[in-house]
This record gives C-alpha cells, sequence and structure tokens, in this order.
C-alpha cells in the first residue's frame, strides 16, 4: 500500500513529520512525502491509494494514527477523519490546478514521478521552437506577473530577447514577503523542477546562461528542497550543458535573503544579489535592459515563471481559455486570517471575491460575520462585503481602488478596528521603507501620527484632510510601491470603514 504525506512547512508545523513516522513504524506500507494539496485546515493530511484513487484522512493528529490504522484507515475504510476520495472533495473539484497540477500529488523531489506526470514536456516543446517563437507563445497566452504588478511576462521577455549583451540572466523573485501569501513557497516546496523547468525555458527563450532564485531566509524547507532538486537537476541533464541533449547551458543558484520587505522589489532583490544593501534603484533602466551586474535580465516571481511549462506544454490558445477580459488564465489565490478554511485555491480568473471567501474559505474561523478582507499584501486595500460581487480580474480590482497583487486575501470579523489597521499600514511602511525617498521615509512616521490624532479626536476633519493630502503625495512622489501603494489600505479603510476614525 502507498501512503502520502506532506512534507510542506504548514503540514510539518501540525505535526505531520510525527505522523509519517508513526506509520512507517507501522511497517507494510510505502509512505511517500509530497507537498501538500493546499486544505490546510485538514493538515496532516494522509492519502492512501485506493483501487478508486486516493482517499483522504485529515486532521490527523499523530496519537490518532494508531487507532486509525487498527480500524482500516490503510485500507482506505469510510473511519474517523475520512474525507473520501480527494480529487472528488467539493474544495479540489472546483478548481483548475494549471501551476499547482502536481502540488501534493507527487514526490517533489522524484525525477521519475516528475517525469511520468509530464514534466520537462513544455522544455521540449520549446527547444523544438525557435527562441522567438517560445517568447510570442508566452504573450500570446496572456500571462502576466503573479508577483503583483501584472505586467505581460511576455513582453517583458522581448525586452530582454531585444537586448544586446554578452552575458544575460534570468532571476526568480522568491522573496514572497506579503503577509497572508504562501503559494510561492508551497509551490517550492510541493513541485520544484516546475520551476526549474520554467527558468529553463526562460533562459532559451531570451539568451541567458545563468540563473538565481532569490529565497527569503524564513523558508528554510524551501531553500532545502530546492538546493536539493537543483542537484538532481543537474544530475538528470535537465540543468548545466548541453541540456536534454539540446547543446542549450543554464545553470542555477540559490541565494537567501536576510528578511527584508524591500527586497522583493525587483531593483533592491538585483542590489541584494549583487551583495550590496537592499536598496531601490531607480528605474529607468528597467532591469529587463540593466538588470543584474547592469546585464539585461528576466526577473520573475515564482509563479509567472512555473506557469511557463504548462503554457508551452498545451499551447498558449488552451491557457488564454481560462480567465476574463485582460486577466487570462488561473490565478493561485491564498486565503489567510480570521478564515475557517484557509489554504490554497487555483482557478480561472473571473470567481468573484464572495465565492473564495465564503464558498471555499468557509467565512471566519471565529464564526462571527465577515467585516473586511485585505487582498494583495499589506499594500492592498481593504474592501467591504458589499464589494464581494467584485470578481478577481486585474482591471475590475484597479477600478475599485484595489489590487489582486500576489493573491492573497486576508480575512477580519466584525471585531476589526480598522484605524489601527491603517495606522499599522504606516508602521509597517516606516519599519520595512529602504530610506531612499522622502515621500516614504518621512511620509510614514508622519501619517502615523496623523491617524492618532484623528482617533484622539483632535482636530479631526483637518487631520482627515491633511491624511489625504499625505496619500496622495506618497501615492505620487515615491519611487517605489513600498510607499507608493502605502496609502491603498489606508484610504481604502478610511473610504468603507470611516466610523472607525471617530473619537
Ligand atoms: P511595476 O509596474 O513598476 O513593474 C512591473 C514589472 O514590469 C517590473 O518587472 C518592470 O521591470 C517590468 N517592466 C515595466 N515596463 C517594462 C518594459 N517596457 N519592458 C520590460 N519590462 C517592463 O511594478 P513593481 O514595482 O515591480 O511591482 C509592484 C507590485 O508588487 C505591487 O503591485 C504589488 O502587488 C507587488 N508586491 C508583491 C509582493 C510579494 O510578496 N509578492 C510584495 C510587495 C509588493
Ligand atoms: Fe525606499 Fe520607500 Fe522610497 Fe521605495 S518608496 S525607494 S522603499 S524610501
Amino acid at each position: 500500500t502507498r501512503v502520502y504525506v506532506p512534507r510542506d512547512a504548514a503540514a510539518r508545523s501540525v505535526g505531520a513529520d510525527e505522523v509519517a513516522e508513526r506509520i512507517t513504524a507501522i511497517g507494510g506500507v510505502e509512505v511517500i512525502r509530497t507537498g501538500s494539496r493546499g486544505m490546510l485546515w485538514l493538515e496532516p493530511m494522509v492519502e492512501v491509494e485506493t483501487p478508486e484513487g486516493r482517499v483522504g484522512y485529515g486532521p490527523v493528529a499523530p496519537e490518532d494514527v494508531d487507532g486509525l490504522v487498527a480500524a482500516g484507515m490503510l485500507q482506505g475504510a469510510d473511519i474517523g477523519a475520512y474525507l473520501g476520495l480527494v480529487e472528488e472533495l467539493p474544495w479540489m473539484k472546483r478548481q483548475q490546478r494549471l501551476t499547482f497540477a502536481r502540488v501534493g500529488v507527487i514526490d517533489p523531489l522524484s525525477a521519475e514521478d516528475y517525469t511520468s506526470s509530464g514534466g520537462n514536456a513544455g522544455l521540449r516543446q520549446a527547444l523544438s521552437m525557435t527562441p522567438a517563437e517560445v517568447v510570442e507563445t508566452v504573450v500570446d497566452s496572456g500571462l502576466r506577473g503573479r508577483g503583483g504588478a501584472g505586467f505581460p511576462t511576455g513582453i517583458k521577455w522581448r525586452t530582454v530577447l531585444g537586448a544586446t549583451a554578452d552575458l544575460k540572466f534570468v532571476c526568480c523573485n522568491a522573496d514572497e514577503g506579503d503577509s497572508g501569501t504562501f503559494a510561492d513557497r508551497m509551490l517550492i516546496e510541493g513541485d520544484p523542477f516546475t520551476l526549474i523547468e520554467g527558468m529553463t525555458i526562460a533562459a532559451y527563450a531570451v539568451g541567458a546562461t545563468e540563473g538565481y532564485v532569490y529565497l527569503r531566509s524564513e523558508y528554510p524547507d524551501a531553500v532545502a528542497t530546492l538546493k536539493s532538486a537543483i542537484e538532481i537537476a543537474r544530475e538528470q541533464g535537465w540543468l548545466g550543458e548541453n541540456i536534454l541533449g539540446s547543446g542549450l547551458t543554464f545553470d542555477l543558484h540559490v541565494r537567501v535573503g536576510a528578511g527584508a520587505y524591500i527586497c522583493g522589489e525587483e531593483t533592491s532583490m538585483l542590489e541584494s544579489l549583487e551583495g550590496k544593501r537592499g536598496e531601490v534603484r531607480a528605474k529607468p533602466p528597467i532591469p529587463a535592459l540593466e538588470g543584474l551586474f547592469g546585464r539585461p535580465t528576466v526577473v520573475n516571481n515564482v509563479l509567472s515563471l512555473a506557469t511557463v511549462p504548462t503554457i508551452l506544454a498545451n499551447g498558449a490558445e488552451a491557457y488564454a481559455s481560462y480567465g476574463t477580459g485582460r486577466s487570462l488564465g488561473t490565478s493561485v489565490f491564498q486565503l489567510g486570517g480570521n478564515v475557517a478554511r484557509g489554504g490554497i485555491v487555483e482557478t480561472a480568473f473571473g470567481i468573484t471575491l464572495g465565492e473564495l471567501v465564503n464558498d471555499f474559505g468557509g467565512g471566519t474561523s471565529s464564526g462571527r460575520p465577515v467585516r473586511a478582507v485585505q487582498v494583495g499584501g499589506p499594500l492592498g486595500a481593504y474592501l467591504p462585503v458589499e464589494q464581494f460581487d467584485l470578481p478577481m480580474d486585474y482591471e475590475a480590482f484597479a477600478a475599485a481602488g484595489a489590487m489582486v497583487g500576489h493573491g492573497g486575501i486576508v480575512v477580519f470579523d466584525e471585531t476589526v478596528d480598522m484605524a489601527a489597521m491603517a495606522r499599522f499600514a504606516f508602521e509597517f511602511c516606516a519599519a520595512e521603507s529602504c530610506g531612499k525617498c522622502t515621500p516614504c521615509r518621512v511620509g510614514a512616521v508622519r501619517g502615523v501620527e496623523t491617524i492618532d490624532r484623528i482617533v484622539a479626536g483632535d482636530d479631526r476633519q483637518k487631520n482627515l484632510v491633511l491624511l489625504d493630502d499625505l496619500c496622495e503625495l506618497m501615492t505620487d512622489g515615491s519611487l517605489c510601491a513600498m510607499g507608493g501603494l502605502t496609502p491603498m489600505p489606508v484610504r481604502s479603510a478610511v473610504r468603507h470603514f470611516g466610523k472607525d476614525f471617530e473619537e
């Protein structure tokens, strides 16, 4: 019998290692460690292979293992914690998993599992095309940067392909700093070869020979998994010289950040990769023309790169058939905060915010009514339930004064104090500002003081006007998105939850 237990950090944090050890100790079964399916409220989740498919049990505490096994868990019996066929669970069935197709399914470090589940089909297809054709396929797929800004990935690659230089780089931004986001981590821990394949395709498309993954030190499991995966990929001939016999040369290195939010901003990340202090560079020049060590550089988020293999393998049209308007394909949404069912939901763009929070998330974990959700990380807007019919779509969110960002959705119940949340946005900015420009460095501190005066009832109207002025100045005058977007949560809190700013 084959039994699957996640080795994902979220599952390990609630005892998955102990569960795997206890099942192994019973003997007679093959225990395979996988990534997580992303149903985090069910972790540690155990899956057992049956003739009908994999059936799940969860959550399974280490001390429950012996009892469950005695009752027939290893035979797939319908006993306590039984969930049924995992693929048939409503949470899984309603999703369209393209980027996350293998996460939670395969052993992330098995080259055999990767190949037998369609791994490297995208890379093989790319190698049969010209680099320009690969770039145009990514343009036609409609893929936009999943790190948050939503810039068309193929157009970015076109700029790098068109640049002439002695050396070009592909850099993956895995400094997933947004609160409430964890998709980059789960992809790397659950299916690292897909990221490696996506980066190799990018390298071929733009003519790069060297790549870096900038990973945050807060993700030790992802660092270890990716380093092992790179070793294995080299042994398999998927990295290094003459990749898959094609003559392509590309190698990959992991660099670990020390934990500054601003190092997720692409130019700070490049500074940090060069061994300097993580401080924002002025743009232009854009990294696509002058990036790492001044060379043309592709900088993409983990999810953007990990989506490229499926696009090449199945065609641009197949990918673009998902989604809505100019937001094509699928996105990996992450539900967190005060939510009953937190985790990963990969669906086509166009699903509404309410469907994600209520249908998938099941409302709050406290059982109280939802009052607000913050979408797109600490710099994203707070939205009230009145806006739950908003479709997940870059343009629809922008029109509502919000942003989809990296797809993180953090839920708050009716006890949340929105003036405190607005204050926190400024505090966060003050703590994480790189200090290079005045609107952000000084503005964030003045913002905290102004909100304190408003809440204390000290010249409330006058200070609300001042707050609005400050937000406008930070939006227009900041050098990067850190200072430029901090007003978004602040203004949305004032607009939708004005009552919280009264005495
Ligand atoms: P941006 O709009 O300045 O740039 C987007 C990307 O397009 C950059 O890589 C830029 O170099 C590239 N680009 C622009 N014009 C180009 C051209 N003509 N040719 C080739 N490439 C071009 O946005 P930025 O500052 O990179 O990102 C801001 C976003 O980051 C925010 O909207 C936020 O959602 C997100 N964010 C994500 C975080 C995370 O943890 N994933 C954390 C904080 C912010
Ligand atoms: Fe640095 Fe803030 Fe200016 Fe960005 S906006 S460059 S983080 S000081």
